[in-house]
């Protein structure tokens, strides 16, 4: 080791990610990745570290160690997931989780005690590495998180998660935790025994210094309850009372996931494992079975998923060189119905002024009220605090006059979908907002060329098309047509992306690519509806394949009079491809407006509560005529078996998506496969239309679509690029290996 700073004292040496300093007798490892904002669990972090612990256990000066983050905000933000592409085998995987494994067994075992002292997020390997310390201190910073995300990625932990976390915190929590991959915060991680001590930021090194010695002497004995509670005691710590805990978490996996997701599962039957066979054995099952996990296709989409979410955020939806964006302060939001509302909701949290505008008070009033229960939500989950509570909604100024729109940097009109009242509100608008600001409309459908044109600013024109509830919706959809200005466009990229959001940019069409993709997939199963398929049959299938919920039940969500809207634009564009069925059109001219109305597909109580297919629906589906409905509501489809409905459903929404990429609305199938999963609740385990093609493969894809085109003429007509591909056996994406960059 060099000497650097006071003799004998404070020795440093650098050995690439770590640093090194012994301070009077403790060993201070810092991590701190070069070339990186966060530090990562990778192969040259694992050798730098195995070199340090073997060091420290030579080295007699050193009576205990502690283990810091040399980054700001971060401890370790979990595994490099780079490294799992190069994963060609299972037996590739197993022998990585065995390196990190080996690693935190040499850490655990070591001569001397061992301190991790947390401040950021701390997060799979992160946290599986604090596990293996002997004493876990964090900061009360609300920067500072604990979890074990990997099943968000279809794996399970590799590196001693399943067999360490069990043991120090109890199997319910510790199932909890990897079975969601949530966040504990610092105050909670401390409750449940996670970490033994919470501090201030300010005194975290001290007072881990001054436990380190305190352990090394022996003077500090660390508490351990692996049993929280009574209740605790009760179930975690017997094996009756597991085996309640394990068939319960059994029973919830498969309720949320309907079997789809296999990690889950099989990090049950890990824990399990090594609980009644010891770590060594756990560790070792722990390994193997990551190793398989790695492997699944399941894993490979939602890697994939994170991969292409991550190359969006470097993506600013326009050719090189992308102008900067310009910083948003003030919006100002036309309409305060569901969406304008939702739109202030998630602005002023990122801090931006909003001016609120609707054309009475009353809709003001209501507008803000709206906004006012998403925040309230966020406060009573201690998300924030009163103060900011208070402060956010000072930011939602309501108007009915256009006062105060002079200094704004972004309009974003979000009226009743009709060209006129749009043109309407934007021409006024467009006249008292600045030169450079942006003007964005909401539409779900309506091309915004068609907007535009009504405009003088035409440069200054594009979409911005939330999805609803905006607060919850991961998605955002840019929308720009050739007029639209490059600066425009990142600008409107940068802020969506400032609110959380995930930002495709696509180019102008009707119904640009999410709306588009979604009508074909509605439409189809409007049209099993004209056939007599009962309703619930429709859902319980494209649930069954992975849909957060069916599209009978999404109609009813979305309200029947905006889809019944959507659909007559989609038609009048795209013609009989995109025609709604007849017993969806005559529901819609009922009246009936779906959950919102309490009256739609379903039953609905007064609190909105969804109960089971109303029957007398069916009258209006079928024009009365009853020998076309189906035998009772939850009666078996007729003529028609699951598996059809899924892959009308579905190969209409990948043939038309395979159009938008066709035609230039989609810059690429990342951006389709994203826009699908994240704004239409595609299934994520099945990557998005575009990966799902790739995964059944276009040649089959092409020869269904063919049979279907030859059953329901005008409909399934095979999009040209699926007949190019499949002829030339092209992919989307590469067979193996990095996927999107
Ligand atoms: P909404 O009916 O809840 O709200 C529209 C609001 O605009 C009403 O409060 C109305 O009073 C107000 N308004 C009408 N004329 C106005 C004017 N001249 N000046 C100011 N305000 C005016 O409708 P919603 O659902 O919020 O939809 C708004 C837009 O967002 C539509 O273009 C819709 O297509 C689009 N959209 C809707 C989604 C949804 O799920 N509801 C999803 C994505 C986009």
């Amino acid at each position: 080791m060099t000497n650097t700073a006071s003799a004998g004292m404070r020795e440093t040496a650098a050995t690439g990610a770590v640093t090194t300093e012994n301070r009077g007798g403790v060993l201070i490892v810092t991590l701190d990745q070069p070339g990186d904002a966060v530090n990562k669990v990778d192969r040259s972090l694992g050798d730098a570290l195995e070199r340090v612990f073997q060091e420290a256990d030579r080295d007699r000066t050193v009576y205990a160690v502690v283990i810091a983050s040399g980054k700001p905000d971060i401890f370790i933000a979990g595994a490099d997931i780079e490294q799992f592409l190069d994963f060609r085998t299972e037996l590739d995987a197993e022998n990585a989780s065995r390196f990190g494994q080996r690693l935190l067994n040499l850490l655990e075992r070591s001569r001397v005690p061992v301190v991790a002292a947390i401040h950021g997020a701390c997060l799979g390997g992160g946290l599986e590495l604090a596990l293996a310390c002997q004493y876990r201190i964090c900061s009360d910073h609300p920067k500072t998180v604990l979890a074990l995300p990997e099943v968000q990625l279809g794996l399970i932990p590799g590196m001693g998660g399943t067999q360490r976390l069990p043991r120090l915190i109890g199997v319910r929590n510790a199932l909890d935790m990897i079975l969601t991959g949530k966040n504990i915060r610092a105050k909670k991680a401390l409750q449940m025994g996670l970490v033994d001590e919470m501090v201030h930021p300010a005194i975290l090194m001290e007072v881990a210094t001054q436990r380190a010695l305190e352990l090394a002497d022996r003077s500090l004995k660390p508490k351990r309850s692996a049993t929280q509670g009574l209740a605790g005691m009760a179930l975690d710590g017997n094996p009756l009372g597991r085996a309640v805990v394990y068939r319960k978490a059994r029973e919830g996996v498969v309720e949320k996931t309907h079997g789809h997701y296999p990690a889950p599962l099989a990090a049950i039957d890990v824990v399990k494992y090594g609980l009644s066979h010891g770590l060594e054995k756990g560790l070792q099952e722990e390994s193997r079975v990551f190793g398989q996990m790695a492997r699944t296709p399941e894993s490979q989409q939602l890697i994939f998923l994170f991969f292409a979410t991550t190359s969006l955020k470097k993506d600013m939806g326009v050719a090189e060189p992308a102008p900067i964006p310009k910083d948003v302060e003030k919006i100002a939001v036309l309409g305060a119905g569901f969406m304008g509302a939702g739109i202030t909701a998630v602005a002023v949290q990122q801090g931006t002024l909003v001016r609120l505008k609707d054309t009475d008070l009353a809709r003001v009033g209501k507008g803000l009220a709206a906004v006012r229960e998403v925040l309230k939500e966020r406060l009573e989950r201690k998300q924030i605090t009163r103060q900011q509570f208070d402060d956010m909604l000072a930011l939602a100024g309501g108007a009915i006059q256009y006062t105060g729109f002079g200094n704004v940097d972004l309009a974003i009109e979000a009226v009743f979908e009709d060209l006129g009242v749009k043109h309407g509100v934007l021409q006024v608008v467009e006249q008292l907002i600045p030169g450079d600001a942006v003007i964005a409309s909401n539409t779900s459908t309506i091309p915004i060329a068609r907007i535009a044109q009504g405009l003088q600013r035409r440069d200054r024109v594009l979409g911005m098309h939330f999805f609803s509830p905006v607060h919850k919706m991961p998605l955002l959809e840019v929308i720009v047509t050739p007029q639209t200005a490059k600066d425009a466009t990142v600008t409107a990229v940068a802020y969506g992306r400032k609110l959380g959001k995930t930002v495709i940019v696509v180019n102008d069409g009707p119904g640009f690519y999410t709306t588009r993709i979604l009508a074909a997939y509605m439409n189809e199963a409007g049209r099993m509806l004209d056939e007599g398929v009962a309703i619930d049959a429709l859902d319980a299938a494209l649930v069954d394949f992975g849909f957060p919920v069916g599209p009978m039940t999404l109609m009813d969500e979305v309200g029947l009079d905006v889809g019944g809207k959507v659909g007559a634009v989609m038609a009048e564009a795209f013609g009989a491809r995109m025609m709604p069925g007849e017993g969806v059109r005559r529901v819609v001219e009922s009246g009936r407006t779906g959950r919102k109305g309490r009256s739609g597909f379903y039953l609905y109580d007064d609190t909105g509560k969804k109960g089971g297919v109303d029957p007398t629906v069916y009258e209006l589906i079928h024009g009365g005529d009853r020998r076309a409905m189906p035998a009772g509501s939850l009666g078996p489809v007729i003529g028609i078996e699951k598996h059809e409905i899924v892959d009308r459903c579905v190969l209409a929404m990948v043939n038309e998506a395979a159009r938008c990429l066709d035609e230039g609305v989609l810059r690429s199938a990342r951006d389709g496969d994203i826009g699908a999963v994240f704004g239409l609740g595609f299934p994520p385990f099945r990557g998005g239309p575009f990966r799902y093609a790739d995964a059944v493969g276009l040649e089959e894809i092409l020869s269904q679509l063919d049979t279907l085109d030859g059953r329901f003429p005008e409909r399934f007509k095979p999009a040209s690029l699926i007949v190019e591909m499949a002829r030339a056996r092209q992919r989307f994406y590469p067979a193996e290996g990095r996927p999107v960059r």
